[in-house]
């Protein structure tokens, strides 16, 4: 009988420590050949040389040619599936135009990843038998001593659905004990799967450390904005007209009045006014404005939604001293869950402390409240703090997420002569625009065309 050939992942990415991640997590799952390389030569020379990879995960920015190299070899050639996993979107490069319409395969995975999105990924691309459905989960004995630094307990398998443990938790294994297995060919051992996940944690902290630059979180982001008429062209610039501006600062204004009544709120309301150079104020600015050109748009009581909007953006974050922690908030559930524990702790803390603070200011706050306690939801559940998704949010808590991480991505572009509003909703992606999101995006769009 003939033996089904494999599937194959080629990996085109420069760190050895990322390349490496991507194979363990892939291959607890499935049964897979992986082709390395270390970068874009190297990819296309395995191309030219024969292998036909089923998926290609492929890094953007590496020394002696980008990625883009590889996705347009390759299509031109196979066209097979393009992740491209990086920090940078297809958006940010000209030379990955039609990147999501060249294959409909082709995805982006944006650094530092979860490994369930690299799972989902690959999974649409297997058949049922490829996928292993398991207790346990598998890691090559050649990668284990590398990875497996909190000693977990090892595991064989015996068959189908029988494993028999043989190294304790704690025990460290050793280069002999290792050779014994290599002599009896095994290629993996199995961890039980909550010892699994705590192993990938570790090795993905590692990553999001090198990825933050320097293990200092208040480098992660360079804040391009000094001033609020910057922050104004800005908006201007992707659509936003004159009279929301205006109107943005008309109810501003009315609300910074508001809360002077109330002297804790007016010093730390006043604090995120004064410094535009902050990720909090620009934050918090950029949404006001695009708030008000998205009430122009929607089905609401203009004046009331646009007040309610901004008292949301300038709440929402009040309660978080630290800038750099602020800019974090954004990243999913399970990429924080990777933080220290104390700054998981402030992330987490932040959205009920900032309610708090705000409802010692007045009482018709219901509405805003409701809206901060979701600011960071997301609409695929993957936010925090309840995982809700864009069926369990209401209309309106879509529409000040989407205006908040619409913003963000503002905050986090390189070259800000550069955005448009076409490119910042292709980085937000489909998900934006399904369930209780859809009419605050159409709203959005037509404020921004
Ligand atoms: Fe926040």
């Amino acid at each position: 009988m003939l033996e089904m050939k494999k599937p194959s992942v080629l990996i085109v990415e420069d760190e050895e420590d990322i390349r490496e991640l991507i194979i363990i997590i892939l291959e607890s799952y499935f049964d897979l050949d992986f082709i390395e390389a270390s970068n874009s030569q190297e990819g296309i020379s395995r191309l030219e040389g024969g292998v036909e990879p089923t998926i290609i995960f492929c890094d953007y920015n590496m020394p002696g040619g980008n990625g883009d190299q590889v996705f347009k070899f390759n299509k031109d050639h196979a066209n097979v599936p393009f992740i491209l996993i990086s920090t940078d979107s297809p958006s940010d490069h000209h030379e990955l135009a039609g990147f999501y319409e060249i294959n409909k395969g082709n995805e982006y995975i944006e650094k530092p990843f979860d490994s369930e999105r690299i799972v989902q990924n690959i999974g649409q691309f297997l058949s049922n038998e490829q996928v292993e459905k398991i207790e346990f989960q598998r890691i090559s004995i050649n990668r284990v001593q590398k990875y497996n630094r909190q000693n977990e307990a090892l595991y064989l398998r015996l068959s189908e659905n029988k494993f028999v443990k043989i190294i304790d938790k704690g025990s460290p294994l050793s280069d002999s004990e290792l050779q014994k297995y290599r002599d009896k060919s095994v290629e993996f051992f199995f961890l039980e799967k909550e010892a699994h996940k705590r192993m990938l944690q570790g090795s993905l902290k590692k990553m999001i450390k090198k990825i933050a630059g320097a293990n200092n979180k208040n480098e992660l982001i360079q804040i391009q904005f000094e001033s609020v008429v910057e922050i104004q062209n800005a908006v201007k610039s992707l659509g936003v007209d004159e009279v929301s501006i205006e109107l943005a600062d008309k109810i501003t204004e009315s609300v910074m009045n508001e809360v002077s009544q109330v002297s804790k709120i007016e010093t730390l309301a006043k604090e995120l006014n004064a410094d535009i150079n902050t990720y909090k104020s620009s934050l918090a600015h950029i949404i006001n404005y695009l708030s008000a050109g998205f009430c122009e748009h929607y089905d609401c009581p203009k004046e009331d939604t646009v007040k309610t909007l901004i008292k949301a953006s300038i709440f929402c974050n009040i309660s978080l001293d630290d800038d750099g922690l602020a800019s974090f908030c954004h990243l999913s559930k399970d990429v924080l869950s990777l933080l220290e524990f104390e700054d998981r702790k402030i992330v987490k803390d932040h959205i009920k402390k900032s309610v708090k603070i705000l409802n010692e200011g007045e009482n018709q706050i219901k509405d805003v409240s409701k809206i901060i306690e979701c600011h960071h939801e997301k609409p695929d559940g993957s936010g925090h703090p309840k995982g809700l998704n864009s069926r369990s949010l209401t209309p309106i808590q879509c529409a000040f997420i989407l205006i908040h991480d619409f913003a963000d991505v503002i905050i986090r572009e390189k070259n800000p002569d550069d955005i448009s509003a076409l490119k910042i909703f292709e980085k937000l992606g489909e998900k934006y625009t399904i369930n209780n999101f859809e009419q605050p995006y159409l709203a959005l769009k037509k404020a921004l065309e």
